[in-house]
């Protein structure tokens, strides 16, 4: 077991339901250290880049709009074994297949509007990190 940070993001759908709060309680009661945190609102082309391995899917355009279509709360967070830890308190991305007690069971719509986002491996992690995040940011 070690020390890792993951990043992730309470997305549109549960921000416009007023479960921002929700979430971040479950973080922490989960054992996560908020090491950073923003709301924001993401342009065309940010959602673009932050969803790039997706480009050739079919859900590729109602992704990015989804993603855009109001603010989000991207986070980086600390746990031992972050990356997978954060997953599974996500669930199966799709909502209906999500255990329950799992943040997506809870809060989520449907495969689309899911309530959160999670990286799923090391590298996927740095990338999307840095892509939100500056060091000093970082806390
Ligand atoms: P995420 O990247 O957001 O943490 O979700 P994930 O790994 O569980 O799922 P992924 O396959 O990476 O898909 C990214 C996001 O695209 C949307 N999606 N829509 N309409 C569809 O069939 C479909 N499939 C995926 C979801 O918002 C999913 O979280
Ligand atoms: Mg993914």
């Amino acid at each position: 077991m070690s020390l890792q940070r993951t990043f992730a993001v309470i997305k549109p759908d549960a921000v416009a339901a007023g479960n921002t709060g929700n979430i971040l309680a479950d973080i922490e009661a989960n054992g996560f250290k908020i090491v950073a945190m923003k709301k924001m609102q993401l342009t065309v082309a940010q959602a673009e880049g932050f969803y790039h391995v997706h480009k050739e899917r079919p859900f590729f355009g109602d992704l990015v709009s989804f993603m855009t279509e109001g603010p989000i709360v991207a986070l980086i967070l600390e746990k031992e074994e972050a990356i997978p830890a954060w997953r599974a308190l996500m669930g199966a991305t799709n909502p209906e297949n999500a255990e329950a007690g799992t943040l997506r069971k809870k809060y989520g719509e449907s495969i689309e509007r899911n309530a959160t986002h999670g990286s799923d491996a090391e590298e996927t992690a740095a990338f999307e990190t840095r892509y939100f995040f500056n060091a000093m940011e970082m806390v």
